[in-house]
């Protein structure tokens, strides 16, 4: 590493050195924050692709090799032996768990499980076909007039106790604002059970009838919401970071974080996913047909591509196989998986998509594992929100520890009309 290394630019004649930046991994940038108070310029860069708005210890991702670690640790390694708490307490607290920290924050899960009995108008005020993602992102803004004492954190404790309230409580959340949808009355949660199971018992018990999973239904729960826990600077990461840059609280900027990340380029993707492959499916469309379509650019391949991976979606492996050891041990067999593995193919074989390095990314499976999981479409990004609520409050956490935190305020290049006389009604 040379951190003394320095980029020379030269603008109108004139020549700066810029500092430039190392990481670990040898990623490099150029630190422009003086560029325009010495030289009067900015730089532009639509959709920020090569602008990297913060120095991050949470998660490395290698895009051209495909390589995804959670401080440090390997996704395919977190995905195999972790749990979904321990994974969240690495990723917001910076180390993995020491048996007696996990009891520790599993006690604070199990005792913030339950939402104030008020919040249950909240669910009443939605329309019965109410999206789970805005009832998921008004729910959780609205937990902060709960816990008005947490929306100043203080310490690390005051930390902890709001980390475990969200995470404990975007379950609880999740499941009532499906049982609403389906007029089913809310399933409280039991204690006694684990993370995943809780979820799964909040989701699809009824009064009278309590669903008990297997282990392989819970194990896949559990892999799934590790390999969606953190993905670096992402759309909803990065409106997290931005709604915490002005030091809102951490309830009101992961609520923010749901709402970006319901688009369809985004985890919005899992349900479209699910949608085109029905599609497909139902029309007896065949996939050299579909893809010819997607090539004339009439419609994107859903599940395909990726900002940052030009090369495998480490995920996107780790999910295929799940979704085919699930189905295996439930003897299940699903016409969709079939259709996935031939659009696949078909894709990575294909000139159109080699070309621009477009491969399967962590939405192009996971849908699949959720339906084998009787999940319904419309609760899929809720799934992606739920696996994602640690890495949000990992990346709040840090920008709020960071010295050197602005405010989020990028700028612009005006094209609109120079300075121009007000015309009246009359002469318009
Ligand atoms: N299907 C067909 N063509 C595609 C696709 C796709 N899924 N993705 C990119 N392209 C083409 C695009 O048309 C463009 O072609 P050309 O150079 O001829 O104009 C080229 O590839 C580059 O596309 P881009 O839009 O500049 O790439 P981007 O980095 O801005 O977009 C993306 C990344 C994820 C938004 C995009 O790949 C996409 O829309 N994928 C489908 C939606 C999806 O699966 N999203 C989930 C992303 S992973 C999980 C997450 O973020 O939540």
């Amino acid at each position: 590493m040379n951190e003394k290394k320095t980029a020379r630019l030269e603008l109108d004649g004139k020549v700066i050195e810029l500092p430039v930046v190392y990481g670990p991994e040898n990623e490099v940038g150029i630190d422009i924050s003086s560029l325009r108070s010495q030289t009067g310029f900015i730089t532009l860069d639509p959709g920020y692709a090569n602008t990297g708005a913060c120095k991050s210890g949470i998660t490395f991702v290698d895009g051209e090799k495909g390589i995804l670690r959670y401080r440090g640790y390997p996704i395919e390694e977190m995905a195999q032996r972790s749990s979904f708490i321990e994974t969240a307490m690495l990723l917001i607290f910076g180390e993995l768990p020491t048996r007696e920290e996990r009891t520790n924050f599993r006690s604070l899960l199990r005792e913030n499980e339950l939402l104030h009995e008020d919040m249950l108008h909240h669910f009443e005020g939605f329309p019965p076909n109410g999206h789970p993602m805005a009832i998921m992102s008004a729910a959780l803004n609205a937990l902060g007039s709960y816990h008005t004492d947490l929306l100043n954190i203080q310490d690390t404790s005051d930390m902890r106790l709001a980390a475990a309230k969200i995470i404990s409580k975007v379950r609880t959340i999740a499941a009532f604002a499906y049982k609403k949808s389906i007029g089913e009355p809310a399933v409280y949660p039991d204690p006694n059970l684990s993370y995943c199971r809780n979820f799964l018992h909040m989701m699809f018990s009824i009064p009278y009838r309590m669903y008990d999973p297997p282990q392989e239904v819970v194990r896949a729960l559990t892999l799934f919401l590790i390999v969606h826990a953190d993905h670096e600077q992402n759309c909803s990461c990065s409106t997290v970071r931005m709604v915490g840059s002005t030091e809102a609280n951490l309830f009101a900027s992961v609520s923010a974080g749901v709402c970006a990340l319901w688009g369809r380029l985004h985890g919005g993707a899992n349900s479209a996913v699910m949608d085109m492959l029905d599609y497909l499916h139902r029309e007896k469309l065949s996939v050299k047909d579909y893809l010819e379509q997607v090539k004339q650019k009439k419609f994107r391949l859903m599940g395909f591509g990726h900002r940052v991976y030009k090369n495998f979606d480490p995920r996107a492996r780790v999910l295929k196989r799940a979704a085919h050891d699930l189905l295996d041990t439930l003897g299940l067999q699903d016409d969709l998986l079939d259709i996935a593995q031939e659009l696949e193919e078909a894709a990575l074989n294909d000139d159109f998509f080699i070309e621009r390095k477009l491969y399967p990314n962590v939405d192009f499976y996971s849908g699949l594992i959720l339906r084998a999981l009787g999940i319904p479409v419309p609760m899929y990004p809720v799934m992606f929100a739920i696996g994602r609520m640690p890495g949000w409050i990992a990346h709040w956490y840090e920008e709020s520890q960071d010295p050197n935190m602005k405010i989020h305020r990028p700028r612009q290049i005006y094209m609109g009309s120079k300075e121009r006389k007000y015309v009246p009604m009359h002469k318009r």
